[in-house]
């Protein structure tokens, strides 16, 4: 009857890029300027979790209860992605009258973060990624996670790399419509399962400047960022891609951190510059080439997404010199919390 209430929930884990997406070709339909890859973290650690309903019941329209505020939902990223699924539903609908009308009711939906959202730790990608899983589970979409990721691709661009578990890339693509720029899984996480990530906050709060708009002023005013496009991903993206079919570490990190440094390297490039790195970012890096110094080997590769928390990417079997030594050298460095969180880097399970 009209008091029914249809419900999915699921959870969206969190990916942090080793080559990162950084401008827009469409701002509308978020198609890149470049490709880019990620390591999906464990669920166990960081995660979104996202319950869709719809209710004919339901009174006051589409709505968002984002850890426990309301939280808009006029946004366009976030009509597009409702407008694409209800397209779907609506198409099943037509092809079967005994469905109930989903697609016609108002939608709510209830997400939550277990980790700081907008501090540079890629909530967005987790957050869109189960809104656009939890409700193709509500209308029962038979939604494979390439073509989902085409959708939450709409909601925030590094969201369509959360729908695959392991090393994921997202291909540019060409096409005006994007229906070809979408996320691919290069390798399971158990091709690789000693990786590791450790991510130390430096800050909860919320940043400075959105992603969005750096990226615009980045493509609009920065002469690096055209270097970076043309040659710098592209052959990032070759040499990482390679780098995790053999499990080099070593090419991995150099990638890493060569291409965390190039990203923020055309955010101060930007007029006026942007920095998402602070003092106490800049001392994890130092701190990150002594844990390489005194290792005499590359045991571990930082990056840094648009804030200034770190991410440290490891081996399991140098947890003791990297996570022992982090605590040791950071520890004499003021502002530096000792709030980090250790993460399982991959997980194959697939949302
Ligand atoms: O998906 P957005 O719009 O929040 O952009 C994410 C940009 C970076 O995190 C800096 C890089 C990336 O590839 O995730």
């Amino acid at each position: 009857g009209s008091e029914t209430i249809y419900r999915a929930t699921t959870t969206a884990p969190v990916n942090i890029a080793v080559v990162k997406y950084w401008g827009k070709r469409d701002t509308k339909l978020n198609l890149p300027t470049n490709s880019s890859l990620s390591v999906t973290l464990s669920q166990a650690d960081l995660r979104a979790l996202t319950t869709a309903s719809c209710s004919a019941s339901y009174t006051g329209g589409d709505s968002l209860l984002l850890n426990g505020e309301d939280a808009e939902v006029t946004g366009a990223r976030t009509q597009a992605c409702f407008r694409e699924l209800r397209a779907r539903r609506a198409a099943l609908e037509a092809a079967d009258p005994s469905l109930p009308k989903l697609s016609a009711m108002p939608l709510r939906l209830v997400s939550e973060n277990n980790f700081p959202t907008a501090a540079g730790l890629a909530s967005s990608a987790a957050g869109f990624a189960a809104l656009a899983r939890a409700i193709a589970d509500l209308y029962e979409l038979p939604a494979s996670p390439a073509e989902l990721s085409l959708i939450a691709r709409q909601g925030s661009g590094s969201a369509c790399r959360s729908l695959f578990g392991g090393y994921v890339a997202w291909r540019m693509g060409d096409k005006a419509d994007g229906s070809d720029s979408m996320a691919d899984q290069v390798a399971d996480a158990s091709h690789w399962p000693e990786m590791r990530a450790l991510i130390l906050v430096v800050s909860a709060a919320k940043k400075g400047v959105s992603s969005t708009s750096g990226m615009q002023q980045t493509v609009e005013t920065s002469g690096l960022f055209k270097e970076r496009i043309a040659s710098v991903v592209p052959r990032n993206m070759a040499i990482m891609e390679k780098a995790i079919a053999e499990r080099d570490f070593a090419a991995f990190a150099e990638v890493t951190m060569r291409d965390s440094n190039s990203f923020h390297a055309t955010c101060a490039d930007t007029y006026p510059p942007i920095f998402y790195m602070n003092d106490v970012s800049r001392a994890a890096i130092r701190a990150v080439e002594q844990v390489n110094a005194k290792a005499g080997r590359t045991v571990a590769a930082y990056t840094f997404d648009a804030g200034p928390n770190a991410v440290i990417y490891y081996l399991e079997k140098d947890t003791a010199a990297v996570v022992g030594s982090f605590y040791h050298i950071l520890g004499a460095v003021d502002g530096w919390k000792a709030s980090t969180v250790q993460s399982l880097a991959t997980t194959s399970a697939v949302i």
